[in-house]
């Protein structure tokens, strides 16, 4: 949820840290903050709100930042605490010769909180942070080695965390911790840096040391040390980052947001110049690590998921069900894990993610796995822990997402689950059927049919001008396209705060309709197909109702133009495909209305991109 970053090297600190953070920013970000190790001292700066507040306060203090090459630094998005500049990290002890970052959540603070009081402790802030810089510092006290002290700490805390710290007594080294929550350690020459993702120092490496569970480390200048839930020391491999720096620029756009859908096209290009070579010859998915034996057997497809991966794997079902005739159920992976599920050997499960880091998630693909299923991800992050998990990895290549709001992270997903569809179906049935061959096709159109759309964004300027001032939206849609809806909706209210809701429009008349009247838009997805004349009938139901009618649609007769107050127009295409046409246009209006109304589109409030607490 929150980002860590940790410096150690020639470089000034304060430059790397905040380089670092701001490359974060995108995580969270109601608070950030900054120790940076001088000659002698440990100095703390933070700041409340977004991460330049903490610039500025870093800009009066040129003197420790001309002279520190060692710091950690973090950003906030709060949970145990308000977002004020006392629960900004780094936190420390009485003493305060020990400093602390932390990312994820201390189950057992308030247990620890009272006996760490008992021994004297005072708490400044309402933080569960805190409670690990106290009790780290206990065990500082007995052992007087900032590593063992770690270490000890550790074994009492139950919950997730990484953890980087530093003791004013222990210049040159920095102390790290991971448990269920991202830590990797960049590795450079004469320098070394720590980080909970990526982007905070792609900048600087290409080369990093992946963290597992329980483990804890010394990261020096010229050197990095590695010990397991033992306490011995291990030996972690140096992995290749797969990033450019250049994914985390704007490259001319105004937000991430605009960008990464005008980067949808190339993302559809991408992947399937990779796995869909003609319409004749079967969709190479060797990720996929099932034969058609293990696929014949297998009796049940569950998806798990959340938010915007969960509406990609609503358009999953629809499509697994279809081509490889396995019943498929798709829920939250935060619901999935509360209930007795029925799992077996004969169960696939699909867990999706953008960040393959989601709390829920992880939790829900782990117990799948413990009860026999093969675990299949779709994950736009090869190296995150749900890619560690996953019996098959099927990687979507969207390439660094920035904006918290899931765009082209939501087009390759749906891309993935098309192709593995597909393969199911190759595998299970060994024939090339017309259905098969008529969606390869319309595939291999995707990417020039979404360039024809963003080509055209002026009309879908215009609409989303007309409605900015509406206070809330009613998205409606049957069959393939409801997902497409409830994906509608989620974008327009992350990022405008209007109150929208996607609804199936076969249940429009079993409660929302009272709703309707003026000052109530309903935006309908009528595609052609089974669903079109029903879709339509709801809409002149809602018209019935004063409602304003605007159409996302690839068809309309003359006849019924004048149903609607606006009418976008999508490319055409069957309606298997139209889910990946669809939110392209709700995707812009959502980004359109948020631009309208002056929000922080890359960046709405109380939201982080990656949502690593449960
Ligand atoms: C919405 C959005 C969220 C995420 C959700 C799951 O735009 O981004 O709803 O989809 O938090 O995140 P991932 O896909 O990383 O598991």
């Amino acid at each position: 949820m929150c980002g860590i970053i940790g410096y150690i090297g020639d470089k000034k600190a304060s430059d790397v840290l905040i380089s670092g953070l701001s490359h974060l920013e995108y995580r969270g970000y109601d608070s950030s903050g900054v120790a940076l190790f001088g000659e002698k001292d440990i100095e703390i700066y933070k700041a409340q709100g977004k991460l330049i507040n903490l610039i500025h306060v870093l800009n009066s203090k040129k003197e420790i930042c001309t002279s520190s090459h060692m710091g950690i630094g973090h950003i906030r998005w709060a949970t145990h605490g308000m977002p004020t500049e006392i629960n900004a990290h780094p936190h420390t002890c009485n003493c305060e010769n020990l400093t602390l970052v932390h990312n994820g959540i201390i189950e057992n603070y308030q247990e620890l909180k009272q006996e760490l009081q008992m021994l004297g402790c005072k708490f400044k802030s309402q933080t569960d942070t805190e409670v690990a810089a106290h009790l780290i510092a206990q065990e500082y006290g007995k052992t007087q080695d900032l590593l063992k002290a770690m270490q000890n700490a550790v074994k009492k805390i139950q919950g997730a965390f990484a953890f980087c710290a530093m003791h004013k007594h222990e210049p040159n080294k920095i102390v790290i911790a991971k448990r269920n929550a991202p830590l990797i350690v960049g590795v450079g020459i004469g320098e070394n840096f720590i980080a909970s993702d990526v982007p905070a120092i792609i900048e600087y490496t290409k080369k990093a040391i992946y963290l597992s569970d329980y483990q804890t480390g010394v990261v020096t200048k010229n050197d990095i040390k590695i010990y397991d839930k033992e306490d011995k020391l291990t030996a972690n491999k140096i992995e290749f980052l797969p990033y450019e720096a250049l994914a985390i620029s704007k490259m001319g756009y105004k937000h991430f947001m605009l960008k990464e859908i005008y980067e949808q096209s190339d993302v559809a290009r991408n992947i399937l110049a990779q796995k869909l070579v003609s319409q004749n010859e079967n969709i190479k998915l060797d990720e996929l690590k099932l034969d058609g034996n293990n696929i014949k057997k297998i009796t049940r497809v569950q998806i798990i998921a959340c938010g915007t991966s969960l509406h990609a794997g609503m358009v999953g079902k629809y499509i697994i069900e279809k081509f490889a005739k396995i019943p498929t159920d798709v829920e939250a992976s935060s619901e999935y894990i509360y209930r007795d599920t029925i799992v077996d050997e004969n169960t696939l499960v699909i867990g999706i993610s953008q960040s393959g880091e989601t709390a829920d998630t992880i939790t829900a693909i782990k117990q799948a796995k413990e009860q026999g299923a093969h675990v299949a991800i779709i994950t736009n992050r090869v190296d995150s822990t749900m890619a560690r998990l996953a019996d098959s990895l099927l990687p979507v290549n969207a390439g660094i997402e920035v904006s918290v709001a899931a765009t082209k992270s939501y087009m390759a997903q749906l891309i993935s689950l098309y192709l593995l569809a597909i393969r199911l179906r190759e595998l299970k049935f060994d024939f090339k059927d017309i259905e098969i061959i008529k969606l390869k096709q319309e595939l291999f159109e995707l990417p020039t049919k979404i360039e024809e759309l963003l080509g055209h964004s002026e009309k879908i300027q215009k609409v989303a001008k007309k409605y900015s001032s509406y206070k809330n939206f009613i998205f409606i849609a049957r069959g393939i396209n409801f997902p497409s809806a409830l994906e509608g909706a989620l974008k327009l209210k992350e990022i405008s705060y209007i109150n929208a809701t996607g609804y199936s429009a076969g249940e429009l008349k079993h409660g929302p309709i009272a709703m309707l009247d003026e000052n109530m838009p309903v935006l309908a997805i009528l595609n052609t197909g089974v669903v079109y004349d029903k879709v339509l009938s709801n809409c002149e139901e809602a018209r019935a109702r004063q409602a304003k009618l605007i159409a996302v649609t690839n068809y309309i007769a003359p006849k019924d133009e004048n149903l609607f107050d606006d009418v976008i127009m999508v490319p055409f295409g069957s309606d298997l495909i139209s889910p990946a046409l669809n939110i392209v246009v709700l995707q812009l209006l959502a980004y359109f209305i948020a631009e309208y109304l002056g929000k922080d589109v890359d960046q709405p409030r109380n939201l982080a991109k990656s949502v690593t607490v449960e």
